[in-house]
């Protein structure tokens, strides 16, 4: 479920997160310093399943602005945190369509109760569940080899545990990511994808993909940036509707730009895999990148560090960097020059040019890990909750 939680007031909105940012929390939630005025821009450009808002930390605004947000978006649950509790006030809350008030002091007993309760009226945890798992590699800097991981951990992953695998190219204006894996230009692209949404289903999602192995497909970047503005937020929503239900990992390969489509799939995202190597200018470039994910609302539990291209010895090493972006390295792959230049050169797999390549044992290892973790999204957070 995506929550939007705004409050002007910062201890309020760290308490927020302190009780719904937690460990496998099925929730993706963006935290707002903002008053009522900037509730309509926030809504616009998250499309929150829950807005929670809190009144208390602001002189008293009357809820009329709110109505005009609530009704664009009659389905979103929307729960405030006032002062009064009075029957005027409830009265006129529930009249702007807010469904629960949760007067002062805040707990998190009470927070979560309300959130479960808009859940349920919601029913977005029957129509939401089984999902497959979204996994986003961003290169901090160009060159990182984002997209040879991205592409080559999907093929061993399909491989190796015979999960479904899907990659969508979401570096809209340069991407070639099927290239690394397949010696022929796509035939369509994720712009046809979009111009045809209205009609889009599995079916027409697989015969527009480049077919890797049967349980391996990538969805290719459009051929030219004008196709690439075709692209819009709405339509990744329902590619993405559609690609968590049919495969167990939707794998993208993202741009560094962060426009609104990028920022729409990386909500959706349970890791994001920033790729750098160990030089400074890639340290620089991951420290910018890790501050706008912490700008965005991203817990660090949803971003695991990615060394590339990693040689016991260098100049600088792995606690160096651990210690400069202030979070642990998730995963290293060694550089291999030869067996990688081969399998991007020619367009095959590293896994098929290079079985026992150094590289391919990591990235064994790596799909390894993913396909035998549980499923965040049929974690055991919510049911605990409930039990
Ligand atoms: N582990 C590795 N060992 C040796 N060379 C590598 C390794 N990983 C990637 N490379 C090389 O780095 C090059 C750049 O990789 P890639 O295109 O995946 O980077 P990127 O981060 O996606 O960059 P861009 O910003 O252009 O999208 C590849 O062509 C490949 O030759
Ligand atoms: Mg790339």
């Amino acid at each position: 479920m995506r929550i939007v939680a705004m409050s002007q007031n910062q201890p309020i909105l760290d308490e927020l997160r302190r009780y719904l940012v937690v460990e496998k929390s099925p929730f993706e939630v963006t935290f707002s310093n903002g008053d009522i005025s900037q509730v309509g821009i926030v809504v616009d450009q998250r499309h929150p399943d829950l807005l929670i808002f809190d009144t208390t930390s602001s002189i008293p605004t009357p809820l009329t602005e709110l109505e005009h947000v609530t009704s664009r978006y009659p389905s979103m649950a929307v729960i405030l945190l006032a002062q009064s509790n009075s029957p005027e006030f409830l009265t006129e809350a529930m009249r702007v369509g807010v469904r629960e008030v949760i007067p002062p002091p805040l707990s998190s007993q009470k927070l979560l109760d309300a959130v479960f309760r808009a859940q349920k009226r919601t029913a977005l945890t029957t129509t939401r569940a089984p999902k497959g798992k979204v996994l986003a590699f961003i290169a901090c800097k160009g060159g990182s080899g984002a997209t040879f991981l991205a592409v080559n951990l999907g093929h061993i992953l399909a491989t190796s545990s015979g999960k479904r695998v899907v990659l969508l190219d979401l570096n809209l204006n340069f991407g070639n990511a099927s290239l690394f894996v397949s010696d022929h230009a796509p035939a369509n692209t994720i712009a046809d994808v979009a111009s045809n949404i209205q009609r889009l289903d599995a079916s027409l999602l697989t015969s527009s993909m480049v077919q890797i192995l049967p349980n391996f497909s990538i969805l290719a970047a459009p051929e030219s940036p004008e196709r690439a503005s075709e692209v819009k937020p709405e339509h990744l929503d329902a590619l993405m509707d559609l690609a968590t239900t049919h495969y167990d990992f939707v794998i993208l390969d993202m741009s560094r730009t962060l426009d609104s489509v990028s920022v729409r799939a990386l909500d959706r995202t349970d890791v994001i895999f920033p790729v750098l190597q160990e030089t400074l200018p890639f340290i620089r470039d991951a420290k910018r990148l890790l501050a706008t994910f912490h700008a965005l609302g991203y817990g660090r539990e949803k971003i695991n560090l990615i060394v590339n291209r990693y040689e016991k010895g260098g100049d600088i090493r792995l606690e160096d960097v651990e210690s400069t972006l202030g979070m642990q390295v998730t995963h290293t792959i060694p550089n291999s020059f030869r067996a990688v230049s081969a399998s991007v050169n020619q367009g095959v797999p590293v896994m098929k040019i290079a079985p026992h390549d150094p590289v391919t044992k990591a990235l064994l290892q790596w799909a390894k890990t993913l396909s035998t973790e549980p499923n965040v999204k049929q974690g055991g957070w919510l049911a605990k909750m409930f039990n």
